[in-house]
């Protein structure tokens, strides 16, 4: 759909693998940075490298999420019983009896090809299942990610650099100022912090200082297409999408995640038509007078 995908660390699928599989894609990666910063350096080698095969560069933007030094409190995965590792429980039992078409298309495809599936871009040694803790220090996220690391990623990563999770105009600032190409106005989907201002509120204040020095993307909370004019209208050039398509994904494979892609599709055409205006930019013209 020549949408760009943004790969996490954390993925159990590898970017190697994901640029096998798609080689036209545009692939990102989001890095959450380890305690031990040589092991993510290495990660950045490898993720930005001519892939082995292809000698195409496996993503050009990098994304460092700057919202997590902690894990969050979700009563939602206590209360569904879920939790990494995964603890097994009668529930959790039923669950999977219950939904045959994941079992047998999920757990047991894993199960009979490659194992239960493994944290990808871990290095090999740390590598644990996503039914086992991952308790190696090496490779915690690090809690105290500062305007020093950002930096030691500039002089790393030569692609371009985005941190994610920003929700401050001061924040905006200093990312620019640490050489920075942009900031995703971004509250983690209000998954981490209950009390983070949303980004549709920050977003505009952020635009207005910074909308020609610095490329502002935003997400949180996008479920229709009208959304993502939204934040286009409040400032942000590109807006990304976590949930929907995910959803899509659990309901209906691939076939359901383009789906809902393609329903943001028409219904950002749909918005623009009532609006009178012909490209999503023109928001901001309608929202600022300007
Ligand atoms: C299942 C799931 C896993 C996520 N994993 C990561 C991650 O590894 N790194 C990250 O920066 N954000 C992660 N996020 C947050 C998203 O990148 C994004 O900020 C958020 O989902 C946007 O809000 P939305 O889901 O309402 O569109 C995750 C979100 C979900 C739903």
């Amino acid at each position: 759909m020549g949408i760009p995908v943004c790969i996490s660390t954390q993925s159990v699928t590898t970017v190697e693998e994901i640029r096998d599989g798609a080689p036209s894609a545009s692939l990102w990666f989001q890095l959450y940075v380890w305690k031990n910063r040589d092991l993510s350096r290495s990660l950045l080698e490898r993720v930005g490298k001519a892939g082995v095969t292809t000698l195409v560069v496996t993503a050009d933007t990098l994304v460092v999420t700057a919202d997590t030094p902690v894990g969050p409190k979700r009563e939602y995965n206590q209360r569904n019983g879920f939790s990494i590792p995964i603890k097994p429980s009668g529930r959790l039992a039923w669950d999977v009896v219950t939904h045959p078409r994941w079992l047998c298309g999920v757990l047991l495809r894993y199960m009979v090809t490659t194992g239960m599936p493994t944290y990808g871009h871990y290095p090999q040694e740390f590598r644990s299942r996503v039914t086992r803790p991952s308790v190696a220090e090496d490779v915690r996220l690090e809690n105290h990610l500062n305007w020093d690391d950002i930096r030691d990623l500039r002089r790393w990563w030569r692609g371009k650099l985005l941190i994610k999770g920003v929700l401050s105009l001061r924040d905006a600032l200093k990312a620019k100022e640490v050489g920075a190409d942009g900031v995703v106005v971004s509250a983690h989907g209000a998954r981490n912090l209950d009390a983070a201002p949303a980004p549709i509120a920050v977003l505009p204040h952020i635009a207005d200082v910074l909308g020609d020095k610095l490329e502002i993307l935003a997400d949180s909370g996008v479920v229709r297409g009208s959304d993502i004019l939204k934040y286009i209208g409040s400032g942000a050039t590109s807006v990304m999408v976590g949930r929907l398509p995910l959803w899509g994904l659990a309901a209906g494979g691939e076939a359901g995640a383009y789906a809902l892609l393609t329903m943001l599709r028409e219904e950002i055409d749909i918005t623009l038509t009532m609006l009178g205006i012909r490209a999503p930019a023109e928001t901001r013209t309608l929202a600022t007078g300007r």
